[in-house]
């Protein structure tokens, strides 16, 4: 077990003389700090900056946000993925907006009703905020807790990161909100995952990973199940007009983002044209090839170009492509189309 006060003081003192000049540290507004955290719940500091500085701009109070239309958030979201959260963020924005007169809850019990806050966000908005007693336990914090713990309990299991959260709330400061971003902080630029730097680690006399030399053990992760491989054959389907055949996802993670339409790689052209109720050339141009990445599977794309004379509603001009939400997979898909130079955009 750690020593919470000299701990504590090691950490909070490191921490106020070389944290991060982030644009999110600059606030003491709950909503932009709420924001900040959705935003980095799944996504990288580097990655997050320019986002947040965009969201900031566009929509600076939480009533901006409640009453932005879905589509330009998630064109605005467009590229950091997850793209649940900002659907999620509205609602629980617009319900504050409705119910707590647009002031983020300052009571944990009712903060934690809202849509999208779980232990993590709720723990890091209410401690950043408002100063509650309360950890925001993220991969940063599991990381360094299990090493100065010499912890070899297997950190993805849920139980585990809740016994850490309670013994991070057992030893917290009355500065919360510092506290927590100092444990994500060494764990952001001290205690990285392949090479810590703990020769200047503030806190490596309390590390018991260091004293016994076995840093590399830790964090202990239960190996992940391969991920899921799906093979698509993704179409571009463009008539006389210069339209492009796109649909709006449903009810999965890419909930209203466009895409292309993608087909198992044995679908037929003919089951295609019923499916989409379009007539199509049977000459198609083969475009590219391109693999993308998600939590639990990944996708093989093969692209390639079709014509059609047929129009409908899901017919959407080239030059409009560009203004509409589109997951980082498909616009892959894009690029290639256009650095061969067959679609203009
Ligand atoms: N990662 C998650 N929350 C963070 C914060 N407030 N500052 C830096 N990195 C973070
Ligand atoms: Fe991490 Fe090394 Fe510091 Fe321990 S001494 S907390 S392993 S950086």
């Amino acid at each position: 077990m750690l020593q919470p006060s000299t701990f504590n003081n090691n950490l909070l003192e490191w921490y106020h003389s070389n944290k991060r000049d982030l644009p999110w540290r600059q606030t003491e507004d709950p909503y932009k700090i709420w924001l900040s955290e959705v935003m980095l719940q799944q996504t990288q500091v580097i990655t997050v900056i320019p986002y947040f500085e965009k969201f900031i701009t566009k929509y600076p109070t939480l009533s901006d946000l409640a009453d932005a239309d879905e589509e330009s958030l998630l064109k605005d979201w467009e590229g950091l993925g997850y793209y649940n959260r900002i659907r999620n963020f509205q609602s629980a924005v617009r319900e504050v907006k409705e119910n707590y007169g647009a002031e983020v809850p300052e009571d944990p019990d009712e903060f934690f009703k809202l849509k999208g806050v779980g232990p993590y966000i709720g723990g890091a908005v209410q401690s950043i905020a408002f100063n509650h007693l309360l950890a925001a336990v993220d991969g940063n914090v599991l990381r360094v807790m299990s090493r100065l713990n010499a912890d070899a309990r297997d950190t993805t299991k849920a139980g585990v990161q809740k016994s850490v959260k309670e013994e991070i709330e057992s030893m917290m400061p009355l500065e919360a909100g510092d506290f927590n971003q100092a444990l994500m902080e060494l764990g952001a630029t001290i205690c990285t995952p392949r090479t810590p730097k703990c020769i200047v680690c503030p806190v490596q006399e309390h590390c018991e990973a260091f004293r016994d030399n076995t840093v590399h053990d830790y964090p202990v992760k239960k190996k992940k199940s391969k991920k899921k491989e799906e093979y698509y054959n993704v179409y571009f389907i463009v008539n006389d007009r210069e339209e492009i055949y796109l649909y709006r996802q449903e009810g999965d993670l890419l909930k209203g983002m466009y895409e292309l339409p993608k087909f198992d790689v044995d679908t037929s052209i003919e089951n295609i044209e019923s499916e989409l109720g379009v007539e199509l050339d049977q000459k198609k141009v083969y475009i590219g090839s391109d693999k993308h990445v998600f939590t639990h599977k990944v996708w093989y794309m093969e692209s390639y170009l079709l014509h059609t004379t047929s129009s409908n509603e899901h017919f959407m001009p080239l030059d409009e492509v560009r203004n509409v939400p589109m997951s980082t997979a498909m616009k892959k898909v894009f690029r290639k189309l256009a650095a061969d130079g067959a679609g203009g955009l």
